[in-house]
């Protein structure tokens, strides 16, 4: 094993789910409360999902991996991965492995601004309305300041008023009021949300108008998060494939998802792979996310890839993704559910902005990780042999019987159940 704060951890995979625990809290440094996290009978206890949502019967677990290798930020991190899809935890960590060779990921956020909608109907004159509650910009943050002192007080809080008029809906025009407030490391939408509910009665006086709807959008591209990675060409060559072809391939199949929808909607369903297991991991709303980054990926009217792959100096591979990340360290469930506060632990992380740059990162490496088998050997090498775990274990497979019947899946070129099923009776009674 290479040193214990390199996320470079040869043969990880081969280890137990057990010893990977202890390597993982040794890199982290994870006090024995959160190791103890990350079993399932010490995850969420039951008592506490009752009070986090309605008619609980139950939990619901789903595997929790780790993907090494990544360098974000010249920081060595390994990244949680929540997800019942098998080969996204492999991807990430194989692509990390070769953005190494360009320093790995480099990320960055806007400020932590959310944006919170108040619409306002029956407007007498919407100019004048318009005019008027700009004119009252700074009253209007103090009072959404009064919502919320401690976050005032850790440097959040109200920064701007904007109005827009929409003059063509269903039902005529309307004034919207957009309030931009700073939720620091919360993802905000309680601050934000009684934040417009707060404003909602100043604003019918203002406008003359009556509000409806008071909510935050969850299309937050005031707060943003990008990421970059290079990556030589010769690193991404492998059997026949010569690193330039792997280059070109990648690019082809971007420009392809990049002029159609139907092709962008499952390159970007890939980079939200990567990020929505981060998110689940920490507690993160991940719906919110979705929601964000794809109303992000239409924004000029036309449905769109949310990365970008080009040709770079020397001839290496370069690859953008930017999108709005509202999401938190603090706040929500990331605090409450057990297992998502040892992962944020397990992170290392300072903040939220620093969060949204290692989930931006593996957005990113997962995006990589398809485009670079889609545009070689095909998405379903990798997958099915995985696959084939998952029917072993359906079909009763048990121990070492799992590897094995899956092995033979595979090789057979047949997955399905009941030949699975053939395989575990044949083998159990050997
Ligand atoms: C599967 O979950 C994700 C991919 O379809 C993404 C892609 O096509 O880019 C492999």
């Amino acid at each position: 094993m290479t040193h214990p704060r390199s996320s470079r951890i040869n043969g990880f995979y081969r280890l137990s789910p057990d010893e990977r625990l202890k390597c993982v809290a040794e890199f982290s440094d994870l006090n024995p409360a959160a190791v103890e996290a990350f079993s399932p009978a010490n995850s969420l206890a039951l008592e506490k999902a009752d009070h986090m949502i309605e008619n609980v019967i139950g939990v619901f677990c789903l595997p929790l991996g780790i993907a090494v290798n990544f360098i974000v930020n010249h920081r060595e991190v390994l990244v949680p991965m929540a997800i019942e899809e098998p080969s996204v935890v492999a991807g990430s960590s194989f692509m990390a492995k070769l953005a190494r060779a360009g320093g790995g990921f480099f990320a960055d956020t806007t400020e932590p601004q959310m944006i919170a909608q108040i619409q306002v109907l029956d407007v007498p004159d919407l100019a004048a309305a318009s005019e008027s509650i700009l004119e009252h910009k700074s009253e209007l943050c103090a009072l959404a300041d009064q919502v919320n002192p401690f976050m005032v007080e850790l440097g959040g809080g109200a920064r701007d008023i904007e109005v827009r008029i929409l003059n063509d809906t269903p039902i005529g025009s309307m004034l919207i009021v957009h309030l931009i407030y700073d939720t620091r490391d919360a993802m905000g939408a309680n601050t934000i949300n009684s934040a417009a509910e707060q404003l909602a009665p100043h604003i019918e006086i203002l406008s003359g108008g009556r509000t409806h709807l008071r909510i935050l959008s969850n299309l937050a591209d005031r707060r943003l998060a990008w990421a970059r990675v290079t990556i030589p060409a010769e690193v991404l060559a492998f059997n026949s494939f010569s690193g330039e072809r792997v280059r070109d391939g990648i690019i082809e199949a971007w420009a392809f998802a990049e002029a159609d929808p139907y092709r962008a909607a499952t390159h970007n369903k890939g980079i939200m792979n990567g990020i929505d297991s981060v998110l689940i991991a920490t507690g993160n709303d991940w719906r919110a996310t979705e929601a964000g980054a794809h109303a992000y990926a239409a924004r000029s009217g036309r449905y769109t890839s949310l990365s970008r792959w080009f040709d770079g100096k020397d001839g290496a591979l370069v690859g953008e993704l930017k999108l709005p990340l509202a999401i938190g360290t603090v706040g929500g469930s990331t605090r409450v559910h057990p297992t998502a506060k040892a992962c944020l632990e397990l992170m290392r992380v300072q903040n939220a902005r620093e969060l949204a740059e290692i989930v931006v990162s593996v957005g990113l490496a997962q995006n990589l990780a398809a485009l670079r088998a889609l545009a070689t050997e095909g998405i379903q090498h990798g997958h099915m042999r995985l696959h084939a775990r998952q029917v072993a274990l359906v079909a009763g497979a048990t121990g070492d019987l799992i590897n094995r019947v899956a092995e033979e899946l595979a090789d057979e070129g047949k997955i399905n159940i009941s030949r699975a099923k053939e395989l575990v009776q044949k083998w159990t009674h050997e």
